[in-house]
């Protein structure tokens, strides 16, 4: 099913409708700074080459079946950086549209841009409205690109939009708070992958990974492959979601925690 609303599944058929591949897996593209020190380059080419790497895997996660794959490419914390490499990662956005939109947008990739868009310039803005527009109507895979975006954000808009819509303190309900965040066009990350060592999730997708799936992997974002995405999906399918119900079998009536 694509979702266009968001989908929250009851802990009961969560638990049912568990599948060995995820419907979603959201990523923390870490170690690009580190592969490019390694090779006494500048941090940003190991951001590009990060780039080539997205690309290769939002292609290789469309061929296992994968519907939606969101990636933290610029965080709200991100601007503390060196300027030459923000403006460094704002060219990329540039490049990285006119290198490789058409290829994705002709074997079926929906893109979508999650994030504060107003701080951005208007070249890096129109680069995602091309993005958005010329992909609107695929839907073999989304892609959503995380920019300027920060888990905290999303909560604190949803709840903007919740005041502006009018909305009573009675009405401020887990539904009417998923249907106002960034990404309610899609379902929770089942699966949350971090590469580059660190341990942690860095305000992405708080409110949306409550029950992901944890895959840390000591790779640089470069260097990830089919092989270790192939190495996250086996251990996905190896976990025991329960969704704070209990594990229940046929006959047995489940109790949510
Ligand atoms: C973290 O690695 C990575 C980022 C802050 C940026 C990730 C961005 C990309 C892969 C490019 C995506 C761009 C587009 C246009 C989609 P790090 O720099 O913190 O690495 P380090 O931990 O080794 O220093």
């Amino acid at each position: 099913m694509k979702a266009d609303k968001p989908v929250h599944l009851s802990p009961r058929a969560a638990v049912e409708g568990q599948t060995a591949i995820p419907r979603h897996i959201a990523i923390v593209m870490d170690g690009n700074g580190r592969w490019a020190k390694k090779r006494f380059m500048p941090r940003v080419v190991g951001h590009g080459q990060g780039v080539d790497t997205l690309v290769k895997t939002v292609l290789a996660c469309a061929d296992r079946g994968i519907e939606y794959l969101t990636v933290f490419a610029f965080s709200s914390e991100n601007w503390k950086r060196p300027s030459d490499e923000v403006s460094g990662l704002m060219g990329l956005v540039l490049v990285a549209v006119s290198k490789h939109l058409t290829k994705l947008a002709s074997v079926g990739v929906r893109i979508r841009i999650v994030g504060d868009r107003s701080q951005v310039s208007d070249k890096v803005r129109g680069a995602w409205l091309e993005a958005e527009s010329r992909t609107e109507h695929n839907s073999r895979i989304t892609l959503s690109v995380a920019f300027n975006y920060g888990g905290r954000w999303d909560v604190i808009q949803a709840c903007q939009q919740a005041v502006k819509d009018g909305l009573t303190a009675d009405q401020i309900t887990e539904d009417s708070l998923a249907s106002r965040m960034a990404m309610s066009y899609a379902p929770d990350p089942d699966l949350f992958i971090r590469t580059g060592g660190e341990t942690r999730i860095s305000n992405f997708l708080l409110w949306q990974s409550a029950y992901s799936e944890l895959v840390f992997t000591d790779c640089l974002w470069p260097e990830f492959g089919e092989a270790e995405l192939d190495h996250a999906l086996a251990e996905f399918a190896r976990r025991d979601r329960r969704f704070g119900g209990v594990k229940v079998s046929a006959d047995e009536p489940t109790h949510s925690a």
